[in-house]
């Protein structure tokens, strides 16, 4: 089996989406989620999965810990599902062309420091775009500007509060993340 660990701070919607996606699947499988928060959502969900979680602090990140952790567990992918802290140089380089990231708009636009979550939909919708999107790119040492994999669009009426916006973008990652994860490993 092919596996999969993914990262993630927040609710995990995205990340149960994967988790849904992959159960019982023929050649790939979740094999760990990651947190950098103990109260994370995702946490619970991955227990419901039946996956193992774990939770780390800048300082795991940072020294081997979670290092160390990837390297026992060899993971085929490095899935970040909404993981809003950069990543240590010495995993990236540890795991060359092995770690995906999703990011809710159009890179490489409102992509870089400080753009992640409600910040990315609020420039959308003050610079008054008529489209956003997704993007699910590869992750290399430089913040959000790894090689593209896929995107998606979406119109944008104008008329749209960031919520609206983001609930949108939301159901796009919802609709691609997993199937374009299965692609990277099964094609
Ligand atoms: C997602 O919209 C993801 O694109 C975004 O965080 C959200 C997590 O939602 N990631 C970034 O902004 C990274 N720069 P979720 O926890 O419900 O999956």
């Amino acid at each position: 089996m092919k596996k999969i660990v993914i990262f993630a701070s927040g609710s995990g919607s995205n990340a149960e989406k994967i988790m849904q996606y992959f159960e019982g699947h023929p050649t790939s499988a979740v094999a760990a989620v990651l947190s950098n928060k103990s109260s994370a959502g995702v946490l619970a969900i991955a227990q419901q999965f039946q996956i193992p979680t774990l939770v780390f602090s800048r300082e795991d990140l940072n020294n081997d810990t979670v290092l160390n952790f990837l390297q026992t567990n060899k993971p085929d992918l490095i899935v970040l599902a909404g993981f809003l802290w950069m990543f240590p140089k010495s995993i990236i380089n540890e795991f060359p062309g092995k770690i995906v990231n999703i990011h809710p708009a159009l890179l490489p636009a409102y992509g870089g420091k400080g753009m992640y979550g409600l910040n990315v939909h609020r420039a959308v919708v003050a610079d008054g775009a008529k489209q956003t999107g997704i993007t699910i790119h590869y992750v290399d040492e430089h913040y959000d500007e790894g090689a593209t994999i896929f995107q998606d669009a979406i119109t944008l009426l104008g008329d749209e509060t960031p919520e609206e916006v983001a609930a949108k973008v939301l159901k796009l990652e919802h609709a691609h993340f997993a199937r374009v994860i299965d692609e990277i490993l099964n094609n």
